[in-house]
This record gives C-alpha cells, structure tokens and sequence, in this order.
C-alpha cells in the first residue's frame, strides 16, 4: 500500500455529473447512455432525465459560494466522460475540460478539496453502442479517459476515485435491466461485465499515477454489504465480518488480493468470466483508500443464524431504506479489518425524504438531521477506535437527478426547485454546517 500525506479528516459533500450538471448539449459534450435511456418511454418516473437536473453546469460558482458558506472542507464531484472525450476515446473536448478545470479552480480558491470521480455511469454512448462494458476495449478506453483528465487536472487534483459502485453498475444495468443499458443478462455475461469494470479500475489506477502531474491519492468507490452483527458478542461480530468478507468478495479480492475467491469461482461453474493473463494483476493496483457509499446495513449477521433480516421493523427513509445508523462504523471496521487499508473515505451516506420549502421560506428536513446524528455518531467510534477513517462525504449537496427514480426523491442538504432551479438550504445544510463547526474527531494520523 502507498501513502499520501494526508490533510487529516475531512467533512464534505457529494454529487455526479449527470445528476446535477444538465446542460447535455453544450459545451461540446457528447451522449451519454444516460441521454438515451431516459428517452426510452417508461425507463424513468414521469420521463424525467437530467437534460437540465440542478443546471450546476452554469450554476456552479453560486454552489460552491453556499458550500464554503457551510465551512464543506471537500467536495466528491464526478467528471462527464463524454464532455471529455464525446466520442470516448480520441477527440479530446477541451472546452469540456474547461469546464472541470474553472471547477477545481473554484474549489481551492475557495479553501474545498476536490475529490473527482471519473466514472459515475455516463458512458459515452459511442461505447455503449459498440458494446459497452461487455466489451474489453471499454476498459482500455476508461485508462486513456483516465489519462487524459489526469494530464489537465492533475497538477490540482490531489484525490481521485476511479468507478463508483461497481455492483449497481452490474446489477441495475445487466441483471435487472433499470439501469442503461437496460438488460438482463445470463451469469456469464454478468461476470465478464464485472471483470471488465475491475480491469477499468485496474488500468484507469496505472493511467492516473502515471500521467498526474501531483501524486494522486487514488481508490476504487464501492457499496459494499454491511451485515451488521445482531449484539456485539465476539459470535456474532465474526460471523458478520466472515459475511462482509464473503458477500463482497468478488469485487474485493480481485481489488486487494489479486484472485477471484475461490468459492464464488467454483460456484460459478460454466459461468466464470474469461481472465486473461496479468488481468489480476493489473487489477490489484496499490489502493490509497477505499471509498464506502453506505446507506444502510439492510441486514444483520449472528453466530445461530448467520445473515438475515430478523428485525424488519427499523424505520425507513423515502426509498424504503432502513435506518440502521450503525452501518458507517461496521462498515469502515470490516473492511479494515479484512482488507488492512491505508486510508478508508465514506464517500457516500444519507438520505431521501420528501421535502418542501415552507410558508417561511424554509425546509424543517428534521428527519434528515436524525439520520445524519445517528450516523456521525458511527464516524466518532470509528476515530476513537483508531480507524482510518479519512473522510465524510455527505450524499447529497443537491437535490438532484435520482436516477430511474427521477427529482421526487430528495437527498440534498439543499433544496432545489426544480421550476426556478433556485437553491434553499435545508435546516440540515445548517445543522451540518454547525457539526462541521463545533465538532472536531481526534486529527486523524497522517496516512
Ligand atoms: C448511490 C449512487 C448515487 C445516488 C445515491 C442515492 O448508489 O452512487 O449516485 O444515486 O445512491
């Protein structure tokens, strides 16, 4: 594992491209799968896409003025492949570069750290039409993308993510087909899909290191399982990081052990992925950190019972996810405590819930500041246990694009009108202006 010198902890917030820059047709960007699945009737609630979302493309300066407004010390945003390069590979689009570039710009004059993401699911239609991530060139695609931004952005770019969750890529994309491209696959398909992804993540590693003009801090932004243990007996403890380990296995070991595991391969039978030479050990590049998207534990582990659902009546948020506000702290300690990781960023964490702008002008979202109580407090022990745990990015600055689920489900700490496109900040934005503020974990080591 390498190190970086390290800022210490940082407080942040999150968003993706195609879920909050609009704007698709300028700037010379080109389509995404994005763009065309949203015009596939029924893909989307109501029809909905993000041709406009929040117009942070154009909006940007008044966002990142309310983010330093708020004291956010990083900012995780994802860049638009095909603003970069609009046909995928090739053609580089600099005014699509420029657009990050006034962005990093923006950040650090404004005191914020950039974390960039290079693939947050926008593929460059041009890919996905010649066969997307079935297709082993993708990969090798992503790695020149990954160069590319790296020579203009990597003199100011310090922390970079290379693919976010490669599960919901896989699943909502080839298993259950809600997702561009929209399919169903079989098992072999799914497989060779994922090992593609992998070798993205693999390949866009080397492509970073190897062409950013500051030393990236690079790693791999995952969703991992986090059955969380039933009491906190040594029992049930195990047998939920024993399941951790197990249920995320397939994308982990390959990341950093640099094997598939070996049950999963034989389970698979006929159905493996074909791995070609050297394909692992590109695969199982030095990480710097690992980034956790968590939301939930969904499920809790004991030594009788292993993994279940035994309590199914936690409260849930607007998507029906439950509040299980211990998932932050189990999850940074099972994958530390498997994997052995330098640095540990949670990249990802909050939640959906209905909101409206009042008769006073604002959004009381209290239930949003529960959430995020109840979780920091999984932040704090996890620092006090001595955890490397570097960072907290919150999901969602904005109300944003949510996918197939389309504006009506709201994560933002600010409220977006999706009429005006004008920004309120949520009674959250404040509450976790004042955390950020007053509240000060023990500066965490340099990693
Ligand atoms: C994650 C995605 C992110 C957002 C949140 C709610 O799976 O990475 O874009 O949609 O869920």
């Amino acid at each position: 594992m390498s190190d970086h010198p390290s800022t210490g902890f940082l407080w942040g917030t999150a968003t993706s491209a195609y879920q909050v820059e609009g704007a698709v047709d300028e700037g010379g960007r080109g389509r995404s799968i994005w763009d065309e699945f949203c015009e596939r009737p029924g893909a989307v609630v109501d029809g909905q896409s993000g041709r406009v979302a929040c117009d942070h493309f154009h909006r940007w300066e008044e966002d990142l003025d309310l983010m330093r407004g708020l004291g956010i010390q990083a900012y995780r945003f994802s860049i638009a492949w095909p603003r970069v390069l609009p046909e995928g590979t090739g053609h580089v689009n600099e005014r699509g570069l420029d657009f990050y570039s006034r962005l990093v710009d923006g950040l650090l004059e404004r005191g914020i750290e950039p974390m960039a993401t290079l693939y947050h699911w926008d593929l460059p239609l041009a890919l996905g039409e010649v066969g997307g991530w079935h297709s082993r060139e993708t990969a090798h695609a992503f790695a020149e993308y990954a160069r590319v931004a790296a020579e203009r952005l990597g003199d100011r770019i310090r922390l970079w993510a290379t693919l976010n969750e490669i599960p919901v890529i896989v699943h909502e994309g080839h298993c259950v087909g809600t997702h561009p491209p929209g399919e169903r696959c079989e098992a072999q398909v799914i497989n060779q899909v994922r090992h593609h992804l992998l070798l993205a993540h693999g390949l866009g590693t080397q492509a970073l290191r190897a062409a950013a003009r500051k030393r990236p801090s690079v790693g791999l932004v995952d969703c991992p399982h986090v059955p969380e243990p039933l009491t906190e007996s040594e029992g049930d403890i195990a047998a939920a990081r024993d399941a951790f380990e197990r249920m995320n296995g397939v994308r982990f070991d390959p990341v950093f052990r640099g094997r598939y595991p070996a049950a999963w391969w034989e389970a698979q039978g006929a159905s493996v992925p074909e791995v070609r030479d050297g394909d692992l050990a590109t695969i199982q590049q030095p990480q710097d950190f690992l980034g956790l998207n968590v939301y939930s534990s969904w499920n809790v582990a004991s030594a009788e019972r292993g993994v279940c659902q035994l309590e199914t009546h936690f409260p849930q948020t607007d998507l029906q996810w439950p509040i299980m506000p211990d998932c932050l702290y189990w999850a940074t300690r099972f994958a530390h405590e498997v994997h052995g990781l330098p640095a540990i960023f949670i990249t990802e964490n909050g939640c959906a819930y209905p909101d409206q702008v009042n008769g006073r002008g604002e959004v009381d979202d209290f239930a949003r500041i529960a959430y995020l109580r109840g979780h920091l407090r999984g932040v704090d022990r996890a620092l006090a246990e001595g955890l490397p745990l570097r960072g907290y990015l919150l999901w969602s600055f904005l109300d944003n694009f949510e996918w197939a689920k389309g504006y009506a489900k709201r994560f933002g700490i600010v409220h977006v009108n999706f009429e005006t496109l004008r920004r309120t900040p949520k009674a959250s934005a404040r509450w976790y202006a004042q955390h950020i503020a007053t509240h000060s974990p023990p500066r965490a080591e340099r990693a």
